[in-house]
This record gives C-alpha cells, sequence and structure tokens, in this order.
C-alpha cells in the first residue's frame, strides 16, 4: 500500500484482526490496531506528510542521537530517511516464534550520511505483529566500519491516550531521571506512579524491563517490555509547548503520551564487525483498574 505521498508502506495483520502500518519513510511505524480495530497510536491531525519531515505520532526511530544531544539534527536522521525492505531477512530465532507476520526494513549509510556520520553501519528494524496482536520491534545495528562508533536510540513511541489527566505510568518509581526541562538536572522519582499535569521531558534512567501506561478512561493498559534499551523516555508537551509545535494541534496533548524504550544515556559502542541488538514488545489489554 502507499500513503499520501505515493511512500510504500506494509500492512501487517494477525489472524485475529489486529494490524500494523509500517512507512519505509523513516521505518516508522504509522499504525497500531487491536482486533476491534482500534487504533493504539496517536498521530496529529497537523502532522505534516510530506517528506523529509518525519510524521508526527506513530513510532519514529531515533538513530543515531537523541534529541539535541551531539550535532547531528534532532533525534538523529534515521527517522527522516528512505529505508528498504530486506525481502530476503534472516529467519526466526526461538524467541520469535509466537509470531504470525513481520517485516524487515533496513538503513544503511548513504554517501550522504557519511558526510555529517562518518561510519558504516546496517540497522535493520524487524516490526512484528504476534497472533495475539502484540506488535514488537526488534533493531539491531551492525558496524561495518574499521573504528568503533556510538550512537543512540530510541522507539519514540506515540501512544493514544483517551485523557492525558486520567493516565497513570508505572514501573519507574525511585529511578532516577534526567529532566530535559531543567537542563538534564538529575533527579530521582518519589512519586508511586507517574500522574499529569504540566509538561513532562525526561530520560528515566535503567528502568525495569517492563513499563505499563493506565488508560482509566477507556480502561486500557498497555505494557511495554523491553531488552537492551535501558532507558525510558517520557514525554508531553501540555498546552503551551503543544501551541509551539507547528505539526501539532493545540489540544492534541490531551490525547498522546510518549513513552519510548531508549538507550541515551550510556550511548551504545559497537566494535568492528559488532552487533547490538534492542526489543521492545508493546501489548495492551483491557483492564480494571
Ligand atoms: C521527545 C523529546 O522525545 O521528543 C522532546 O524528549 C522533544 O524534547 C520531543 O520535544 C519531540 O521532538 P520532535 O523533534 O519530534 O519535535
Amino acid at each position: 500500500t502507499k500513503d499520501e505521498n505515493g511512500i510504500p508502506q506494509v500492512i501487517l495483520r494477525s489472524p485475529r484482526g489486529a494490524s500494523a502500518r509500517v512507512s519505509l519513510h523513516g521505518g516508522q511505524v504509522r499504525s497500531w490496531k487491536n482486533e476491534r480495530n482500534e487504533e493504539l497510536l496517536f498521530t496529529s491531525n497537523k502532522s505534516k506528510l510530506k517528506p523529509p519531515a518525519a510524521v508526527r505520532g506513530g513510532i519514529p526511530t531515533c538513530f543515531p542521537q537523541f534529541g539535541n544531544r551531539g550535532t547531528l539534527e534532532q533525534h538523529g536522521f534515521a527517522r527522516n530517511r528512505m529505508w528498504a525492505v530486506d525481502e530476503n531477512p534472516p529467519p526466526f530465532q526461538s524467541v520469535d516464534s509466537n509470531s504470525t507476520t513481520f517485516i524487515d526494513l533496513l538503513l544503511t549509510s548513504s554517501d550522504d550520511d557519511l558526510k555529517i556520520w562518518p561510519h558504516s553501519y546496517e540497522l535493520r528494524l524487524r516490526v512484528i505483529l504476534s497472533v495475539d496482536g502484540h506488535l514488537s520491534l526488534i533493531s539491531r545495528v551492525r558496524n561495518f566500519n574499521c573504528k568503533p562508533f556510538s550512537f543512540a536510540f530510541a522507539h519514540h513511541t506515540y501512544f493514544a491516550v483517551s485523557d492525558i489527566s486520567e493516565v497513570r505510568v508505572e514501573g519507574l518509581e525511585t529511578l532516577d531521571y534526567l529532566d530535559n526541562l531543567c537542563n538534564r538536572e538529575r533527579f530521582t522519582e518519589q512519586g508511586d506512579a507517574l500522574t499529569f499535569e504540566s509538561e513532562v521531558d525526561r530520560v528515566y534512567l535503567s528502568s525495569s524491563d517492563a513499563v505499563a501506561i493506565f488508560d482509566h478512561e477507556k480502561k486500557r493498559t498497555f505494557v511495554i517490555r523491553k531488552e537492551g534499551l535501558p532507558d525510558i523516555v517520557v514525554w508531553n508537551p501540555w498546552d503551551k509547548k503543544s501551541r509551539a509545535i507547528v505539526d501539532f494541534g493545540d489540544d492534541e496533548y490531551k490525547h498522546m503520551l510518549c513513552v519510548d524504550a531508549a538507550a541515551i544515556e550510556k550511548p551504545i559502542t559497537l566494535k568492528p564487525g559488532e552487533e547490538w541488538t534492542g526489543r521492545v514488545e508493546l501489548s495492551v489489554t483491557a483492564s480494571i483498574q
């Protein structure tokens, strides 16, 4: 299938009716729906659908930089590039055996990118939709250089929520975090669960392997399970920042929450020939809260 700009997109479907849609632009998951055809990811109505800008929503891939921590464009270039489909992907390993359908997308160093980031690499993103509708992302970065390189990585995941004021995030209790709203100063989380009443832009460090988002109004719980991605970014721009973001509606902050599985504080370093793997599994359940 193709999007509004003629960019190829791949649709994955589970036998029970869940689906995911992935764009070759940015290697970005653009949609994830449950068995009742309900969209689980947020996309802004004001999103610029024209490349090279990434669509505001879904799951853009931030690589090899997160935010403005470096000399590259914000969140790195991967989300703004065209990726390729691997028509002959390596087979599944046992951990993936429950899966029904998957696609492998590849991003490799282009001549232009080598000028701004002089490292030969391959980034392979495997998007898997399991029988029960879980969405897994397995990312692998391989160093084809003769020198080591370091990078940051994040699955910048825009979850759709009914009302941000009624949302609670669990799994970040007692963790240290860097607050982007205070020059990345380090704080320790004091509360039992995270709730939202103003702008939040934090990188929680070395979180546990599972984080949950409770959406009271929708009676829905998202669970994020991860491996190889120690940090969790939590972002909601709230009202003032929303008005300053051109491709974001003034009130849309009420209906989204970004919770990203990421590796930011300690960049990943790969020696020549080495490969890194990060995994995240997103699941959703109707919950009694
Ligand atoms: C978040 C960052 O992950 O992404 C924020 O922590 C940033 O600082 C936000 O504002 C959105 O970034 P962008 O580049 O997509 O507007």
